[in-house]
């Protein structure tokens, strides 16, 4: 959540802030602002989004080659103007931006006011800004070491860069819970809370470690720890480029997103898929998998899209390599009584590999004694450096709040996993491990042939636009799908929309049914099908309206339903990767009809980096 963008060198920083908070935009964007330091400490902040910054700024012509920017996404304090980042103290000498949350910032606030410092906003951030400013006022220490003891003393998590009127030449910048990295450019410096404001300029990047803090200036930068040891960073090379997290000529990034996924499923696969030899190689889990293979049980933690992904590789697993699964949602498991030790094996998904709950239920297992193994999307993220080992889904910068081929390929990946472990256990035939891996080779084509005629999808969003519900059912590998459907439509069309197993719907959603209730019955498993036809004739019998997802060869189903939309036929463990296209589909278009903001839908952000 927030996104930090700041600049030492020799452009006008406000340039290089207001294009790097445009990509950063996903991680809010209820407000916005920037600091530049010119002969004096400029700031511009207002409500809305980076474009309304950019006007303002238009207005102010702002000047200066250092500087710091934030697009925000509130946690305490109602989005306003004196709300947005920047905040400074009393005097107004420093502006600090801040990404995460100050746990006792009501504690240190009271005190504060105590000593007469006033407030202007609601903001944990702004306590911060007057503590450093006490510490700073109220002893002989210089700036640098007063930021150092005011962090030391905060309890909660920060990404923070700060710049001060009386060193016009550097920034200060700390981490502790949300992510910073640094761009290493050449005269050059930038920070940043992703890669994607920095690719423009640099391939090359330092990510902090919590607890570390660093001073950028346009002639290199300094990495301590807050206890004052000094630190040799390594410098990555990033591998992705500035078209991946461009719109391609797509009218938004998820619409771009969804039809990526021929390509980004082969991404997944390659070099990991190796059909002639019939086998499965995760470089990433090398020296794991025995442990893996041997597990009492796995444990998958996630939240959002990445927890129904879990929830597929859950059927996969006890499927394909008969390992007992249970799925947890990281937020409820991070403060349950956790029974779980060395024995059992943890899996954490998440497409930013920066979500806090995630993170903190991969800490406390690992506390425990589990081996964690990670399913990440950005590479180098917090989550994929901690866990043990893993695997890179390599969809490329998901930048579309509501997440597609993150889902795609997260599901690849635990297809893969459960059959490599399932072959390893020796429970996977050859015959079923040889369709598989040759059903798996053909998805791409398979996703291609969905997206190549998209029509029958834009009509059903066209009829059902003002439907104030939807009803989602699915059964096994597909009851998971049925959830994303649902979570899609409501991330960004507002609609409210509920995801059930199919058979579980007569024991209370079915009591909802009647002619005006959209009903999207996912029938493409075939083991289940003969059940799911009998609960489409079920809502039928109440007049519901079904929309199915069928496999081109269920006439039943398609014979039953009001709208039919086919994916090609495949293996049932594998449908989800086919089924869920359409649905992505079904929620954007229904999205654009009711002019929602599809990429930025309100109040959510694409990487929650708060509890
Ligand atoms: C947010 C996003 C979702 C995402 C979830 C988990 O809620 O809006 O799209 O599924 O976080 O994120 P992660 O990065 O851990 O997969």
């Amino acid at each position: 959540m927030c996104g930090i963008v700041g600049y030492a060198g020799g452009r006008q920083a406000s340039e290089v802030i207001l294009k790097g908070l445009q990509r950063l935009e996903y991680r809010g964007y209820d407000s916005a602002g920037m600091a530049l330091l010119n002969d004096d400490l400029e700031l511009i902040k207002v409500r809305g989004k980076v474009r309304d910054l950019a006007d303002l700024a238009e207005k102010h012509d702002p000047h200066g080659t250092v500087g710091i920017g934030h697009t925000r996404w509130a946690t305490h304090g109602e989005p306003n103007d004196v709300n947005a980042h920047p905040h400074t103290g009393t005097h107004r000498q420093f502006a600090l931006v801040h990404n995460g949350i100050i746990e006792n910032y009501n504690v240190i606030r009271q005190d504060l006011e105590k000593k007469g410092h006033t407030f202007t906003g609601e903001t944990d951030t702004e306590v911060l800004a007057h503590l450093i400013e006490e510490i700073h006022e109220m002893s002989d220490i210089d700036f640098y070491q007063a930021v150092q003891q005011a962090l030391l003393q905060v309890e909660g998590t920060y990404g923070i860069a700060i710049v001060h009127k009386y060193h016009p030449d550097r920034i200060i910048v700390a981490r502790k819970g949300s992510p910073l990295l640094i761009g290493v450019g050449d005269g050059e410096y930038f920070v940043a809370s992703d890669a994607s404001p920095v690719i423009e300029y640099t391939h090359k990047v330092v990510y902090l470690e919590d607890e570390e803090i660093a001073v950028i200036t346009r002639d290199g930068y300094e990495v301590s720890t807050l206890k004052n040891v000094r630190l040799t960073k390594e410098v990555h090379e990033l591998a992705m480029n500035l078209e991946q997290i461009e719109k391609g000529g797509f009218p938004h990034f998820m619409l771009k997103e969804i039809f990526e996924q021929g390509d980004t499923i082969g991404d997944c696969m390659r070099g990991r898929l190796i059909v002639d030899e019939n086998r499965i190689q995760l470089g990433g889990l090398d020296g794991y998998v025995d442990r893996l293979c041997d597990a009492r049980r796995v444990i998958i933690a996630a939240c959002g899209t990445s927890w129904h992904s879990g929830l597929v590789g859950e059927y996969l697993f006890e499927y394909l390599a008969r390992i007992p699964v249970e799925v947890e949602y990281a937020s409820e498991f991070r403060y349950r009584e956790q029974l779980i030790d060395e024995q059992d094996v943890m899996i954490v998904i998440s497409q930013s590999g920066e979500t806090a709950d995630t993170l903190a239920a991969l800490r406390e297992a690992k506390r425990r004694g589990a081996l964690v193994l990670g399913i990440c999307n950005v590479v180098g993220s917090t989550i994929a450096r901690e866990t043990d080992a893993g695997v890179y889904t390599h969809a490329g910068p998901e930048i579309g709040v509501a997440s597609t081929k993150a889902f795609t390929a997260q599901v690849t990946v635990l297809t893969m996993m459960a059959m490599l472990a399932g072959r390893h256990r020796k429970v996977l035939s050859d015959e079923l491990m040889r369709e598989l891996v040759r059903e798996l080779r053909d998805v791409p084509a398979r996703v291609r042939a969905i997206l190549e005629d998209t029509s029958g999808i834009e009509k059903v969003a066209r009829m059902f636009t003002y439907a104030p519900n939807f009803l989602y059912l699915g059964r096994s590998y597909n009851f998971p799908v049925a959830l994303e459907g649902a979570l899609k439509l409501k991330e960004i069309s507002y609609i409210h929309a509920e995801g059930y197993p199919a058979a579980e719907m007569k024991h209370g959603p079915i009591a909802l049914i009647d002619e005006h209730m959209p009903v999207v019955v996912i029938a493409a498993t075939d083991h289940t099908n003969e059940k799911v036809v009998s609960n489409i004739e079920e809502v039928k019998a109440r007049k519901g309206r079904i929309i199915a997802i069928s496999s081109n060869g269920q006439s039943d189903v398609a014979r039953l339903a009001e709208f039919n939309l086919s994916i090609p036929e495949i293996h049932d463990c594998l449908s989800p990767l086919l089924a869920v296209i359409p649905l992505q589909l079904l929620s954007y278009h229904i999205a654009v009809n009711r002019k929602c903001h599809v990429d930025q839908p309100r109040n959510l952000a694409k990487s929650v980096t708060v509890e």
